[in-house]
């Protein structure tokens, strides 16, 4: 019997941050590891999604390759026969399906997505940015994903992604595209920048105030150190008083596995300085094996070659044989 898919995929055009890394990648490692053997999971780079902001095509397949190590490197089960890592742009699958969703996908909800507002301006939108919601939604319906870990702001995606397969679904009569359901993190859904914690942490922004993976030790020291915080004088969870506290608080939690309360109790009194260390040494100790491993594989191209041979084999077949069955289903075979 097949086994329910958990998928998650992380765009690959610049270094991940802390973000990426407590939205996406930590919930996804936590969900393999508490459902060990119940299902298959899907890890992928969405290489197709590079284009949708401005990305460095000299360095794109170098920093796709590294990229996909910081998934082995953050304990993905690379043996086991349940885990898959592919690159989306070598499963034409994908491609194709996003042209058939297109039709089931409307002009004006695409254009009131959020991301699309946020980052395409009126003069230099384009029309891979505008549709990538619908390539998100092909990626998933693919392989009937239940379970999509995302972070927050790809939580309206999945939405749409329901909103397509249900409108395909309607016209075609049962229950042919799997409805996905997200999970955001129960911390950090939205890391903010440490230098302004009104913006989302973002790798194309990049900047002081975004904590990349592979960022040395002192500098992520020195980032944290320089986070921006407020004149309240006292470590307590509000994000509209104080949204730079609070962000540290959310960063302090998902890392160290406490809640916000205890954290606000443990740090009662202590002044910012001390507890900008205390959030900076709590994520060094979560990213150091991490960042270990990483070292380690950073070196060993031939390891991950082998790894994303057998993935692409695997989501392949998985893959084509969908699209048949869609295909027959619309009348094309
Ligand atoms: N700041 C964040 N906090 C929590 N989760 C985040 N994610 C991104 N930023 C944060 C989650 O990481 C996964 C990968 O996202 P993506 O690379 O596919 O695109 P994105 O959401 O647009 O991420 P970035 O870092 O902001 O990239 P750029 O700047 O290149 O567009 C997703 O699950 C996302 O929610």
């Amino acid at each position: 019997m097949t086994k329910p898919v958990i998928l998650t995929g992380l765009r690959t055009n610049a270094e991940y941050h802390l973000g990426n890394y407590l939205g996406a990648i930590l919930p996804m490692v936590n969900l393999q590891k508490e459902h060990a053997g119940e299902f298959q999971v899907n890890m992928f780079a969405p290489d197709l999604h590079s284009f949708t902001t401005e990305v460095d095509h000299s360095a794109l397949f170098a920093q796709t390759m590294q990229n996909l190590k910081v998934f082995v490197a953050a304990g993905m089960p690379i043996q086991s026969p349940d885990f898959y890592l592919y690159r989306q742009s070598y499963i034409p699958a994908h491609s194709e399906l996003t042209v058939i969703l297109n039709n089931f996908a409307y002009f004006g909800e695409l254009s009131r997505m959020t991301q699309f507002k946020d980052k395409g301006s009126a003069t230099n939108a384009t029309a891979g940015l505008f549709d990538y919601p619908v390539l998100m939604a092909a990626d998933i319906l693919l392989y009937g994903a239940q379970w999509v870990p995302v972070g927050e702001d790809q939580t309206q995606h999945v939405e749409l992604t329901r909103d397509i397969a249900q409108r395909f679904n309607g016209v075609y009569g049962g229950d042919f595209l799997k409805l996905p359901a997200f999970t955001n993190p129960e911390h950090s859904a939205r890391v903010m920048m440490l230098d302004d914690p009104s913006r989302k942490m973002s790798k194309s922004e990049g900047g002081d105030g975004c904590v990349y993976l592979a960022d040395s030790e002192e500098v992520i020291q020195h980032k944290f150190s320089r986070a921006v915080t407020d004149s309240e004088a006292t470590v307590r969870f509000d994000r509209e008083k104080q949204p730079g506290v609070s962000n540290l608080l959310e960063i302090l939690a998902a890392v160290s596995g406490g809640s916000i309360e205890e954290l606000e109790q443990k740090f009662a009194g202590v002044g910012y300085g001390e507890f900008k260390q205390a959030v900076a040494q709590a994520v060094l100790t979560e990213l150091g094996p991490i960042k270990a491993e990483y070292s380690r594989l950073r070196a060993d191209e031939g390891y991950l070659d082998t790894v994303l041979q057998r993935g692409r084999e695997r989501v392949s077949s998985e893959a084509r044989s969908k699209l048949v069955e869609l295909k027959k289903t619309i009348g094309l075979l």
